[in-house]
């Protein structure tokens, strides 16, 4: 199949709707990453979509749907602080897990009794749910374990030839997954963290947690256990207080007839001399710019050498697990061996 990469119009949604119908894949923008939709009762459009990805059976899926959709069609609501965090957070870069109705295909939720539902804040991603008025499942439109695309053409990158349409919306603006959040029990658990920040949930519902990820106890959330994020190239990442063992490394590297690249926020790039990619300043810029920046950076450099980011903002939680899991931390072994 020959991918192809449309704007947003009639034409190009009638196409989209004919194609869910059919229980093909179309990728679409949504305000964090693009999305690789299929319609969620279908369980060949849900098995198309694990295969696209190469991903593994047990990480669930994410139900996306229109701001007007009618949420407990698919979902059971039990406290009603959910109802506070849908009023606050959704339409948002917020998933909720529920209760599951049931009412999806079962390799949706991988057997859970749960599922994962999200309104996406992205007006023409608005457009396209409401106009297919349909439940779509949809992960992030990557390769399993690369990172995540915030561009059409990230997604035409890595997903050409395996899905029918990239729907064109430009670069995603938040930069990093939806925050996950559990909220089957009386407290709500952060699985995964993202824009949506712990301390705005506990202003809305006066508690929030994280999911305990100790040894021996099970994974929330399955993605969690899996690698993420990683670039194609060689990745090392310095804690802040190592600048000139990441500057030695970068002159090393350089040495050797290797190319390496910085990839640091703005505060920190001028106590490091080479060629670099800036993140930005605030978290919000940060975390909006750092798959960008990662993909970039996978395209010039043998080896990025990433700084760890520090701006004071809630979000930075959600950067730095993104950067940790896509860089490896660096443990003093000669990197240089393996690029
Ligand atoms: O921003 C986002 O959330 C993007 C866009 C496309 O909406 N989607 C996304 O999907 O990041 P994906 O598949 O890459 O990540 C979904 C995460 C995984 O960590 C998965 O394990 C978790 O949500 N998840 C899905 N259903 C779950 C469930 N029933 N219980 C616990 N975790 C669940
Ligand atoms: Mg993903």
């Amino acid at each position: 199949m020959n991918t192809k990469i449309l704007k947003i119009t009639d034409s190009s949604l009638k196409l989209s709707k004919n194609l869910i119908l059919s229980d093909e894949l179309v990728a679409f923008p949504t305000e964090t990453v693009y999305g690789l939709g299929g319609l969620a009762t279908s369980d060949v459009a849900v098995e198309r979509i694990f295969k696209a990805k190469g991903r593994p059976s047990d990480n669930p899926l994410i139900v996306h749907v229109h701001k007007n959709y009618d949420l407990e069609r698919l979902v059971e609501i039990e406290y009603d602080y959910v109802y506070n965090l849908i009023d606050a957070f959704m339409p948002g870069p917020l998933t909720l897990v529920m209760k599951s109705k049931g009412a999806v295909s079962k390799s949706v939720t991988c057997g859970l009794d749960t599922l994962a539902v999200r309104i996406p804040d992205h007006a023409l991603c608005q457009e396209f749910l409401k106009y297919l008025d349909l439940p779509i499942a949809a992960p992030s439109a990557n390769v399993s374990k690369h990172t995540s695309p915030v561009t059409a053409e990230h997604v035409y990158d890595d997903l050409n030839g395996r899905v029918e349409i990239i729907l064109d919306g430009g670069k995603c603006s938040g930069g990093i997954e939806s925050t996950v959040l559990d909220v089957t029990g009386p407290t709500p658990v952060i699985l995964r963290s993202g824009l949506v920040t712990a301390e705005m949930i506990k202003r809305v519902v006066g508690s929030c947690e994280y999911a305990s990820s100790s040894e021996g106890e099970p994974v929330r959330s399955p993605g969690m256990k899996y690698t993420h994020y990683t670039p194609k190239c060689a990745t090392v990442l310095f804690e802040r207080n190592e600048l000139p063992l990441a500057q030695k490394l970068y002159d090393d590297c350089l040495g050797k007839g290797k190319v390496p690249v910085f990839l640091c926020d703005d505060k920190v790039s001028h106590k490091l001399c080479g060629e670099k990619l800036l993140l930005g300043n605030t978290g919000e810029e940060i975390a909006s710019n750092l798959y960008f920046r990662l993909l970039e950076g996978e395209k010039i450099a043998d080896i990025l050498i990433a700084i760890k980011i520090d701006t004071g903002s809630e979000i930075d939680v959600g950067v730095l697990n993104r950067l940790s899991k896509a860089c490896k931390p660096y443990d003093g072994s000669d990197i240089l061996e393996n690029i």
